[in-house]
């Protein structure tokens, strides 16, 4: 066995878009499990944008905030390897609480929210990505908060993203009319692909202009995936009793100083509401959630999108590039062979 664990750990604080310099490479000894431990050997890793934010030292749920010189945080699915624990038999593939390393002696608390892997046919990609925070934050958003109905108008930010592309897929299914923005005629072309009916390149061309051709009665839903002058434009455009979905806002996490929304009074006289969630609040629905989303995998009604790097390397390359819009779909970073 390789006694080796490889970490990536928090370099620099980035100010604006995390560069290389903000990442560490570090290799220490694997550590052994002791009484009520497992130890873990990582098969993939989840890249989301918020691990930009805890290299900021904003802290995980559940973990400290990180100093610089700490493993960056990060959920992935993993297999334990060996198990002094009652709970885990060597050989269970568990997702949870990683960290940017390729292996980890855990205690499995109730911080690190690990859940056993039970869809082993879907994937462990999907595993790490769609069944697990990625379409729980989907689910919860559109569903709980949003309360779609056939015929309603909804509009989807970051579109070919992890999150972004579910949405407009569960958008669909529901029988709304689905307007998509992404960037680029790439990603626009994946978003019609998944049967969005229509979608803008905010990178290419008139924002308002297109949004409020294609919206002339004002949207029902608009869920917020990038923030900032999107928002606003959908802020223009709301019909009555619309409904905005926080669920995030990228395009504000990497720039200096705050947006500053102005018009969000807009709501008042459309009698809408503006609704933010965060999903670790959700987590007494990861079981429907995932029955419901295998259930559509399987049946074809959704199309996940998995964008997949190989190598863990790549980690830095693969956060960077979510803020340069590199991927389309749920990225992860293949780290071991299971
Ligand atoms: N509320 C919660 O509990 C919760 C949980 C998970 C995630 N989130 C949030 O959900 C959002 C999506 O997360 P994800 O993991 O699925 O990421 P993602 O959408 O797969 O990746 C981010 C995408 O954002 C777009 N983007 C980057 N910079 C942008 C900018 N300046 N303006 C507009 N778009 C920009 C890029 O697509 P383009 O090429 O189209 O620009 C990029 O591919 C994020 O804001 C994340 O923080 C919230």
């Amino acid at each position: 066995m390789n006694h080796v664990n490889r970490q990536w750990c928090v370099g620099a604080r980035p100010v604006g878009k995390p560069e290389p310099s903000d990442f560490t490479y570090r290799e220490v000894p694997i550590a052994e499990p002791g009484d009520g431990e497992v130890l873990l050997q990582t098969l993939y890793l989840g890249i989301a944008p918020v691990m930009r934010m805890y290299m900021q030292g904003l802290g995980a749920v559940g973990e400290a905030p990180l100093s610089v010189g700490d493993v960056i945080h990060g959920r992935g699915v993993a297999k334990v390897i060996n198990s002094r624990h009652p709970g885990y038999m060597e050989g269970d593939i568990v997702q949870g609480q990683l960290g940017w390393q390729t292996h980890k002696v855990s205690r499995m608390t109730p911080g690190e929210r690990f859940f056993k892997v039970r869809h082993h046919d879907v994937s462990y990609a999907l595993s790490v990505r769609m069944l697990s925070m990625t379409g729980l934050t989907a689910w919860t958003g559109f569903y709980e908060l949003g309360k779609p109905k056939s015929g309603e108008t909804v509009v989807v930010s970051g579109a070919a993203g992890g999150v972004g592309h579910l949405v407009v897929q569960m958008a669909r299914i529901c029988g709304c009319r689905v307007i998509g923005i992404a960037g680029g005629p790439e990603k626009c072309a994946v978003v019609s692909d998944l049967g969005a009916d229509a979608v803008i390149d905010y990178k290419n061309g008139n924002v308002s202009a297109r949004m409020s051709g294609l919206c002339p009665d004002g949207l029902d839903i608009y869920y917020d995936n990038v923030g900032g002058e999107i928002l606003e434009t959908c802020l223009e455009n709301l019909a009555c009793n619309a409904r905005i979905i926080l669920c995030g806002s990228i395009s504000e996490y990497a720039r200096p100083g705050k947006f500053g929304l102005k018009n969000y009074t807009n709501l008042r006289a459309a009698n809408a509401a503006m609704l933010g969630y965060f999903v670790y609040n959700y987590l007494d629905r990861f079981d429907d959630c995932n029955a419901q989303l295998v259930e559509w995998i399987k049946s074809g009604q959704v199309k996940p999108l998995l964008d997949v790097l190989d190598g863990f390397d790549k980690m830095p390359e693969a956060l960077m590039g979510v803020y340069d819009g590199k991927n389309v779909g749920m990225r992860c970073v293949k780290v071991s062979h299971p």
